[in-house]
């Protein structure tokens, strides 16, 4: 393996909204800076947000930051930090006219301002009911924000660094120091001498079996941080959105629920109705979640199966909209057609036609909850910067931003369109921050060894002679996590999970591969990823066995209730020679005190 330096003034590891964004800003305050990506840019998982990006723009009708901030709190289920969602909330408006002037193509109104839409959780606070808050692109909103920021980048003469695997952070006397990097295309590893480094490759969702997210979502820089002797921050709360394919996962935007969708069951009944009177079908996700596996559960699943119906039909559409008295802006009943649908939501109907062979126009969805969404990861100041220990102690030189990072704006549950609105406001804040750091600071002393963590690392799975084949590793713990991991958890599932990603682990020690090549060698880099995701199954499963309460995503049917005096907090896990260890962090309170959440 040849080895290559190269000298910057930040790197960014991941070309998602986040990363972009962070470079944009980095680069546009004079920093020399890099992106290093997994992917081709336009290719990260970004482009897969379909929805909308939440703002409080009151476009068509009352609205307020501040209502914003309220139900993003009360959907973290009140394990969000105040500081950073007030901060997130009020910079929206802002930011998305940003994106607008960058050239993102939102949707219009028929007066010309960018429209919007309701998504799960974003009411008004005056009378429960659901707002317009979701500004978006049809439903592929983030599909055009990534494009939009990687031409930005490319005008702004970012580095690009394509199809680059990040292997390791090295660290001098506590800060940055150096990032290294696997080339895909050759074999050869680059070690990128930095000031700073900013993280943002997005979640894990590949830990489970059903998942809308990408192949390459396997949650390698939290598993490198770990390494490094770095804690993450609430791993037990994953999001399942309630609307992924049946079996496949791929999402089916709530914007199809905001546009008038409803969820029905074998009985044909609008269950969201029992579980959430106010806001039904766009209660916060966690809530629907648990509610399509009850009615499964209950046996009122399409023909028994494990999955409901989401119906978009237009007739399904304006008889639910009638009987709910839904109006539009001014005053006159809501009323949809195909033809209006169609325009809305061409993307999904797109793939129903691909993976199901329907038209959603003309047949319910079958849907069931799909893994989606980490609200944990490397924990950070409002600054974006990382922090080692529960006192904030921070990292020099380190940053991340988006949904691999936790600041925590989303807590215990994340609001749709919020996950868009979090990639583009800390993606900003991250790459101002590391070029005004890297502007004062001095480039660390590079080990002579910068390599070598990383060869031992792929030397080891490429020599292995053992009998174990990855892919098998990597579907009995999708399997694992998806059972016992998942939506519902008890104590005893969460012991069998973490006795069975043990044993994983240590099968994985046996693995062989068959390509020894060095050129575009995936199968070394796929058994690499699965190391990265049996850390975080891990420290995953065990951080929900500690949580002995319920919250938001974080569901523990042996622990129904939600425990503020023990667990307002939260949970920071090390991994330290194999073995780990917790710590706590208060949640920030600036005016929310918990309540019982209403829907
Ligand atoms: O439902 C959706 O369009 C997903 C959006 C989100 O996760 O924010």
């Amino acid at each position: 393996m040849q080895v290559h330096t190269h000298t910057f003034d930040v790197v960014v590891i991941g070309a998602g909204g986040a990363g972009l964004m962070a470079a944009l800003y980095a680069s546009r305050n004079q920093a020399k800076t890099a992106v290093i990506s997994k992917l081709y840019p336009t290719r990260s998982h970004t482009g897969a947000a379909q929805g909308g990006i939440g703002a409080a723009l009151g476009n068509l009708e009352e609205d307020h930051p501040e209502w914003h901030a309220f139900d993003t709190v009360k959907g973290s289920d009140y394990l969000g930090d105040q500081d950073a969602i007030e901060f997130m909330c009020y910079q929206a408006p802002e930011i998305v006219y940003e994106l607008e002037h960058m050239g993102v193509p939102f949707d219009r109104t028929p007066d010309g301002r960018i429209m919007q839409r309701r998504f799960g959780g974003h009411t008004n606070n005056k009378t429960g009911k659901p707002v317009r808050r979701a500004c978006h692109a049809a439903d592929r909103t983030g599909h055009m924000i990534l494009q939009t920021l990687y031409q930005q980048n490319l005008r702004q003469g970012t580095h690009f660094f394509n199809e680059f695997y990040v292997t390791d952070i090295l660290f001098h006397e506590g800060r940055v120091a150096a990032v290294v990097a696997y080339e895909l295309a050759t074999g050869d590893l680059h070690v990128f001498h930095t000031k700073a480094a900013i993280i943002a490759t997005g979640g894990w969702g590949q830990l489970w079996e059903v998942t809308s997210n990408a192949k390459t979502l396997t949650g390698d820089l939290p598993a490198v941080l770990l390494r490094r002797g770095l804690p993450l921050e609430d791993m037990e709360f994953f999001q399942f959105h309630p609307t992924g394919i049946f079996k496949l996962g791929i999402l089916i935007t709530e914007g199809v629920r905001g546009e008038g969708g409803v969820l029905i069951n074998d009985l044909g009944e609008r269950f969201m109705e029992k579980y959430a009177p106010t806001v039904k079908d766009l209660a916060s996700r966690d809530v629907v979640s648990r509610a399509i596996y009850l009615e499964v559960k209950a046996g009122r699943g399409i023909g028994g199966g494990k999955y409901v119906y989401l119906d978009v039909r237009p007739e399904t559409v304006n008889k639910y909209a009638k009987l709910d008295g839904r109006t539009n802006p001014d005053g006159t009943p809501y009323v949809v057609t195909e033809e209006i649908l169609r325009k809305k939501l061409p993307d999904i109907i797109d793939f129903c036609k691909t993976y199901l062979g329907i038209d959603p126009m003309k047949e319910p969805i079958p849907v069931q909850p799909t893994a989606h969404y980490a609200m944990g990861g490397i924990p950070t100041t409002i600054k974006a910067e990382v922090i080692r220990d529960e006192n904030n102690t921070v990292v020099p030189g380190l940053y991340a931003a988006g949904e691999v990072a936790c600041v925590s704006v989303h807590g215990a549950n994340r609001l749709g369109t919020n996950s868009l609105l979090d990639i583009v406001v800390f993606g900003k804040v991250a790459g101002k921050e590391a070029a005004a750091y890297a502007k004062q600071a001095s480039l660390a002393p590079l080990p002579k060894d910068a390599a070598d963590f990383t060869r031992e690392q792929l030397e080891r799975i490429k020599n292995g002679r053992g009998n174990e084949r990855v892919a098998h590793i990597v579907a009995e713990m999708k399997e694992v996590m998806q059972e016992y991991v998942g939506v519902f958890r008890t104590e005893e599932g969460l012991d069998k999970a973490l006795e069975k990603i043990r044993e994983l682990k240590e099968r994985f020690q046996h693995i062989s591969i068959t390509d020894k090549s060095s050129k575009y060698n995936l199968e070394l880099m796929e058994a690499w990823e699965a190391s990265n995701m049996l850390d975080l199954a891990e420290v995953t499963a065990l951080s929900a066995r500690n949580r002995t309460e319920s919250r938001g995503a974080h569901w523990r049917e042996d622990y129904p209730k939600r425990d503020d005096q023990n667990w307002l907090k939260h949970t920071l896990i090390w991994m330290e020679n194999g073995k780990h260890r917790f710590a706590y962090k208060p949640v920030v309170i600036t005016k929310w005190q918990p309540k019982e959440r209403v829907y």
